[in-house]
C-alpha cells in the first residue's frame, strides 16, 4: 500500500481530488466506485470546482456507489443517493443513466443485490474511492464479512449505528439494515484510493495497514490488493510508526 500523509482535512481533500481528476483526464470513459460519509465531501467539492473551471468532464464517466441504507427512498435526505446528488451528480455534467446506487426502497432485497452485481459485472471499476469505518468497515461490509462476498444485505453493527447516528436527528429513524457491494467487488477494482481523517480512524488505519489480514477487520482485505493508495491526515495516521 502506498501511504500519503496530509497535514489536515483540506490537504487530504485536495490530494484525493487531484488523484481522481487525473484519473478522469486519463480515462474519460472510466468507471469510478464512489463512497459517501463525511470524509469524501471535501474531495467532491474539489471535483465540482474542477468541473466548473473546465479542468474535468464527467460526460462519459460511469459511477457505481458502494452502499445504501435499506428502507430509505432516493428522495429521502438521509439516503446515500440523495447525498450523491447533493454533493456531486447534481453539480457536474454526469449522465444520470451512468450513475448507479443500490436501491434502498426495494421490497425484494435479494433481487436488488442480484441486479447490482450485474451492474458491477458490466462496469469494471477502474478507480474505487473508499472511506473507512471506525471498526474497519468498507462500504457497509462490517467485521466478519467474508472476503469473497458480493453485494449483500447487512445488519448494521452497534458501532456503525452509533457512529452514523450523528446524521439523523431522530436516532430511532435510522435504518438498521443496508445494501453494500461486497469485499470481493471492492478487491476487483484496478486501483483503490482510501481516505481516512481524524483520530477516531487511527486504530482502523493501523489495523488495515499493519494488522493481520483477517475478516474481523474488513479493511485489512486491501492488503491482498496490489494497487492501493491510502491518503490519511496526521491524526488518522498517528498510530503508525
Ligand atoms: C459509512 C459508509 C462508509 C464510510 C463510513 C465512514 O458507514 N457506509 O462507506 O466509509 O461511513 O464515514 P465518515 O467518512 O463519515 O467517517
Amino acid at each position: 500500500m502506498q501511504l500519503i500523509v496530509t497535514k489536515n482535512y483540506s490537504e487530504l481533500s485536495r490530494k484525493a481530488g487531484e488523484i481522481v481528476c487525473s484519473f478522469i483526464c486519463g480515462n474519460p470513459n472510466g468507471v469510478l466506485g464512489l463512497p459517501t460519509g463525511s470524509t469524501p465531501i471535501g474531495m467532491y467539492k474539489y471535483l465540482v470546482d474542477a468541473y466548473k473551471n473546465n479542468k474535468v468532464s464527467f460526460e462519459n464517466i460511469t459511477t457505481v456507489n458502494l452502499d445504501e441504507y435499506l428502507g430509505l427512498s432516493k428522495y429521502n435526505k438521509h439516503s446515500y443517493n440523495y447525498f450523491m446528488w447533493e454533493n456531486l451528480f447534481g453539480k457536474v455534467n454526469i449522465a444520470p443513466k451512468n450513475t448507479h446506487v443500490p436501491r434502498g426502497s426495494v421490497i425484494f432485497c435479494q433481487r436488488e443485490c442480484h441486479r447490482y452485481n450485474k451492474i458491477l459485472d458490466r462496469n469494471k471499476i477502474n478507480l474505487q474511492v473508499l472511506g473507512i469505518g471506525e471498526n474497519g468497515h468498507l462500504g457497509f461490509n462490517e467485521p466478519n464479512t467474508p472476503f469473497d462476498s458480493r453485494t449483500h444485505v447487512v445488519s448494521l453493527s452497534q458501532s456503525t449505528l452509533q457512529a452514523n447516528s450523528r446524521f439523523f436527528e431522530n436516532k430511532n429513524a435510522m435504518p438498521r439494515y443496508a445494501i453494500t457491494m461486497g469485499i470481493a467487488d471492492i478487491l476487483k477494482a484496478e486501483t483503490v484510493l482510501l481516505l481516512a481523517c481524524g483520530k477516531n480512524k487511527a486504530q482502523a488505519v493501523k489495523d488495515m495497514i499493519t494488522g493481520n489480514c483477517c475478516e474481523q477487520v474488513p479493511a485489512s482485505a486491501l492488503q491482498l490488493h496490489k494497487n492501493v493508495i491510502v491518503v490519511a491526515d496526521e491524526d488518522a495516521s498517528s498510530l503508525l510508526s
